[in-house]
């Protein structure tokens, strides 16, 4: 038998892809299977147990060895810099994080308020830009603060550009692009080599043809 292998999935809005990525290359998980209320679900023919985890969290979990391996956004790594092997880009649920704000709006004042759920990429971009800035730490619906005089800008997700333009927001500078990655614990990395290699490669070979 297989070495029994945990996965941090993360639920919303990477999940349904990620699942589909997954069975495309060859495990067979269950249709719908968002829907379920259930945070563990068993795969026991194949050796597989899917955790689902909130997507800010599933380093968390892949880190303490609690997952073997999980699937997080970019974003969710650079904010977070944990002991965690990235393995594999995806290259599912594409996206950027951007600087945005009010349209015609100066950011001239000292220290502009900047209002975001990732406060250390936030920190460092501004840093690098040689700017002061105070972090306002927001957990969702960034977009609010410009509108109601809590930030000066915003630094968050942008993936259509549909929240920005809904609210009369402009994008004023991109920071990086993020796609989802596959992560692995490095103790499992070295535990279960062969089978976190052969998941690797069944995932790679579905990329390259993805592709194609
Ligand atoms: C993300 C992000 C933006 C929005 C961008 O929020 O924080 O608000 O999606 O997507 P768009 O460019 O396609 O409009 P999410 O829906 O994850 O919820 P949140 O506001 O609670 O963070």
């Amino acid at each position: 038998m297989n070495e029994s292998l945990t996965i941090a999935m993360p639920k919303g809005r990477i999940f349904e892809e990620a699942a589909e990525l997954m069975k495309a290359a060859g495990y067979d998980l269950l249709e719908n299977m968002e829907e379920t209320r259930k945070l563990i679900l068993q795969f026991p023919d194949q050796n597989i147990q899917i955790m689902m985890a909130k997507p800010m969290d599933v380093v968390t979990y892949v880190e303490h060895g609690a997952a073997d391996i999980g699937i997080a956004g970019k974003d969710v790594l650079l904010e977070q810099d944990r002991d965690v092997y990235e393995v594999l880009d995806l290259g599912i649920s594409p996206c950027y994080l951007a600087v945005a704000g009010l349209p015609d709006t100066q950011m001239g004042k000292i220290a502009p308020k900047i209002a975001t759920k990732y406060p250390q990429i936030a920190s460092d971009y501004f840093r690098e830009q040689g700017e002061q800035i105070e972090i306002i730490s927001l957990n969702g619906s960034i977009e609010l603060a410009p509108l109601i005089g809590l930030a000066d800008r915003i630094v968050d997700i942008v993936s259509t550009g549909r929240t920005l333009k809904e609210n009369g927001l402009v994008e004023y500078e991109k920071i990086v692009d993020v796609t989802s990655r596959l992560i692995v614990n490095p103790v499992s990395y070295r535990l279960k080599s062969a089978r976190i290699d052969e998941m690797v490669r069944s995932l790679s070979r579905v990329i390259e043809e993805n592709a194609v």
